[in-house]
């Protein structure tokens, strides 16, 4: 239904309606739009604009028009241009001509992101729920190898030994952010555009902040043009929904790598592995990459609503019709990756006996020869150069380091001096790190710990948001 027309001779050639319709992705925000309706109409009634029994009956109607979207009786069709046309003709078709009454002292301008805004809210705590869920299974595989000895990497080369459940726990940590980054963004973002008209305000809808608070707002939207052309929230929505794009990709690529017969630290259970059509002995980690393969996509979301407000007039344009659809991608896109990544790491068998071979490789204990000269008080510059000598050493004789004589240590430094050996294991490389953020079985065992309970608060935050805002939409 055209929610315009009265003032053209014609309607829209079909190349127009083509390009302009945007109902078949902005359905989705049909019980938003509905809502946003109801709040709008209470404010109409309490200014006088809509009589108490008309208001009634219109109300009435918009709650069965809800009711037939949430069963599926009632959608958009052939002639709605976007979600507010259709639920407009839907209201119509269910109260007569009295439902065009709805359209008082409001616009699509305002409705159209107060919309968008409720769907972002209910979205992101939904994404959130879910990576609370992945904290925890990370968590649980993180506690299991708290004290499992693997090799650490920089440059992807052997650097120092570590505890895998270190190498976990980390993963947790960026999520940790992503979830506090999200709640960051619905506190930022907790104020009501509606009210705003086309971008002027109305008066015929005087006071916006009863119809903010009944959708749950903290408040209004301090000013109308800004109201209805901000899609700051838009974009750091996506900002925030990348952000975990490449924390996944990131955490893909680990266990992709981890997952090679070269690695051989990780095997990936059947139910979350996929085959190859030709080699029959293939058992590919596809899941995995596909994390890594997804942040494509969030990323590009991010940088087309950057380029669409870049030098943007203000107040409503068109162009703003293009915020939706990189926004239905991050979310849909996070919401089928997360469960499959949580089934994956929650099934997933690590094989610690593997890290640990690898543990002491690329001369990793190097560090701990400079570290005990430096607690002797030889300055670490000499202390570096002196574990350096030692390397060099066994490369020539194609020996460990806990391999030389005690002889060829005094010679390098007197310092050394032979319970130099006593630090040449990789657990006693890892049980000195004891600081907090250390890599010692005590510190990640306590890490650990913070990541539960800083998990369960947002769980607990999580649950009580969603609950105000479900309750919100079937008031
Ligand atoms: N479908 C439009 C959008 O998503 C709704 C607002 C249209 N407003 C207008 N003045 N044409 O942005």
């Amino acid at each position: 239904m055209a929610l315009w027309g009265g003032r053209f001779s014609s309607g829209p050639a079909e190349s127009v309606s083509a390009l302009s319709r945007s109902v078949d992705f902005d359905w989705v925000l049909a019980p938003y739009d509905v809502r946003v309706n109801i709040a709008h109409l209470h404010g109409l009634v309490e200014s006088g604009v809509i009589d108490a029994e008309d208001g009634a009956k219109i109300e009435q109607a918009l709650r069965t028009l809800a009711s037939d979207i949430t069963a599926g009786k009632f959608s958009f069709n052939d002639t709605d241009e976007d979600v507010h046309s259709a639920v407009e003709r839907g209201l119509i078709e269910r109260v007569g001509n009295l439902g065009g009454a709805i359209r008082a002292g409001r616009s699509r301008n305002d409705l159209v992101v107060t919309d968008f805004k409720l769907y972002l809210i209910d979205h992101l705590l939904e994404v959130s729920t879910l990576l609370t869920q992945l904290v925890a299974v990370l968590s649980v595989q993180a506690s299991k190898h708290a004290s499992s000895i693997a090799p650490g990497f920089t440059h992807l080369q052997h650097a120092q030994p570590i505890v895998f459940g270190h190498e976990l726990a980390k993963h947790a940590q960026g999520l940790l952010r992503d979830i506090d980054r999200i709640s960051d963004w619905l506190e930022r973002n907790s104020f009501s555009p509606l009210g705003a008209g086309a971008l002027a305000g109305s008066g015929l809808q005087p006071h916006p902040e009863s119809a903010a608070q009944e959708l749950g707002f903290i408040g209004v939207m301090p000013n109308s043009i800004d109201a209805t052309s901000d899609r700051d929230f838009v974009a750091e929505a996506l900002f925030d929904l990348a952000m975990v794009g490449v924390h996944l990709s990131r955490l893909g690529e680990e266990f992709t790598l981890w997952s090679t017969s070269e690695f051989g630290w990780v095997t990936v259970a059947d139910a979350f592995s996929t085959g190859s059509s030709i080699m029959p002995q293939k058992k590919n980690p596809d899941i995995a990459e596909l994390a890594r393969g997804k942040s494509g996509r969030l990323i590009g979301n991010l940088t087309a609503i950057m380029v669409v407000l870049k030098g943007l007039p203000f107040a409503y344009n068109r162009d703003l019709q293009e915020d939706k659809e990189p926004v239905f991608d991050s979310v849909q896109t996070l919401l089928v990756l997360l469960p499959a990544l949580i089934g994956m790491i929650e099934t997933a068998k690590f094989h610690p006996e593997k890290m640990l071979q690898g543990a002491t490789a690329g001369f990793s204990l190097a560090t701990e020869i400079a570290d005990f000269l430096a607690r002797k008080g030889v300055p670490f510059a000499t202390a570096h150069e002196a574990a350096g000598a030692c390397v060099k050493l066994c490369e020539s004789k194609s020996i460990e380091l806990h391999e030389l004589g005690d002889a060829d240590f005094a010679a390098i430094h007197p310092a050394l001096t032979p319970d130099v050996k006593g630090v040449l294991t990789a657990q006693g490389a890892v049980d000195s790190r004891t600081s907090s953020l250390g890599t010692s079985v005590e510190s990640v065992s306590q890490q650990i710990s913070i990541i539960d309970s800083e998990n369960s608060l947002a769980q607990m935050w999580i649950t009580a948001e969603s609950k105000r805002f479900s309750e919100m939409m079937n008031a």
